[in-house]
């Protein structure tokens, strides 16, 4: 005889079938949340990868014609002025008015005249020139124009080479002249230098960020 199932077997059943259920689709439930939190993580790490959050400083500056903006503009430091668009421009101002001098900053700009720069590059750059790279410009009222840049290939307006010239500064000022740090002088006086500097034909907007 085949057995029977009391009565109430299968309304017994059916709170046993959903328990049993709950649990499966509670298991689904948690496997879809740890897959979306992996998943979700994943995404992460792959965005973090591609765009983080800290950027790192950038290590030399490549000068272009961009960087370079009227000398009012510029930080003026007795006389000459300086930037720096990699953001060191305080360390700058440090070295340059310490009387002990130092080290510029990778990223420093300084000028005399609107027609001629140096621009610190990277450590290593080239170590005849403490890793300044000299520069003649062009300048307008529309901007700037690099003419010439370089390091031993670079002269100025009286045919002057800006490295041997420079190199003459003592040691501590890292190729910064000055009247009194040992280079040739230059065959103008302060107050043609002072007209030069005030005749900067470039617009007056100041650099962006
Ligand atoms: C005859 C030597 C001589 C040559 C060549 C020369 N300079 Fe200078 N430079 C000086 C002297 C001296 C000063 C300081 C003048 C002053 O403070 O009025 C100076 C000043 C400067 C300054 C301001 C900071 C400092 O050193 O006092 C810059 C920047 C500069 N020169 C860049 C150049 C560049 C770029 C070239 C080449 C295109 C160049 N110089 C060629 C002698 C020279």
């Amino acid at each position: 005889m085949v057995a029977r199932r009391p009565p109430g077997a299968s309304v017994r059943s059916v709170p046993r079938l959903l328990r049993r259920g709950g649990i499966w689709a509670a298991t689904i439930g948690l496997a879809v949340v740890l897959v979306a939190v992996l998943a979700a993580a994943g995404v992460a790490s792959g965005q973090d990868a591609l765009h983080p959050s800290s950027k790192p400083a950038p290590k030399d500056l490549v000068a272009t014609a961009s960087d370079f903006h009227n000398l009012a503009t510029m930080t003026r430091v007795r006389g000459f002025f300086i930037s720096n668009p990699l953001g060191h421009l305080k360390q700058a101002l440090r070295v340059a008015n310490s009387p002990k001098g130092g080290v510029y900053p990778v990223g420093t700009i300084i000028q005399l005249v609107p027609q001629e720069a140096m621009v610190k590059r990277r450590k290593g750059f080239n170590r005849a020139t403490h890793d300044w790279e000299f520069f003649t410009l062009q300048t307008t009222a529309l901007g700037t124009t690099i003419t010439t840049r370089g390091t031993s290939n670079v002269v100025n307006r009286f045919g002057g080479s800006c490295q041997s010239c420079h190199s003459a500064a003592a040691p501590q000022f890292d190729f910064v002249c000055e009247h009194d740090h040992g280079c040739a002088p230059l065959p103008v006086g302060d107050d043609v230098i002072a007209a030069i500097q005030r005749a900067d034909p470039r617009p007056l907007t100041p650099p962006g960020p």
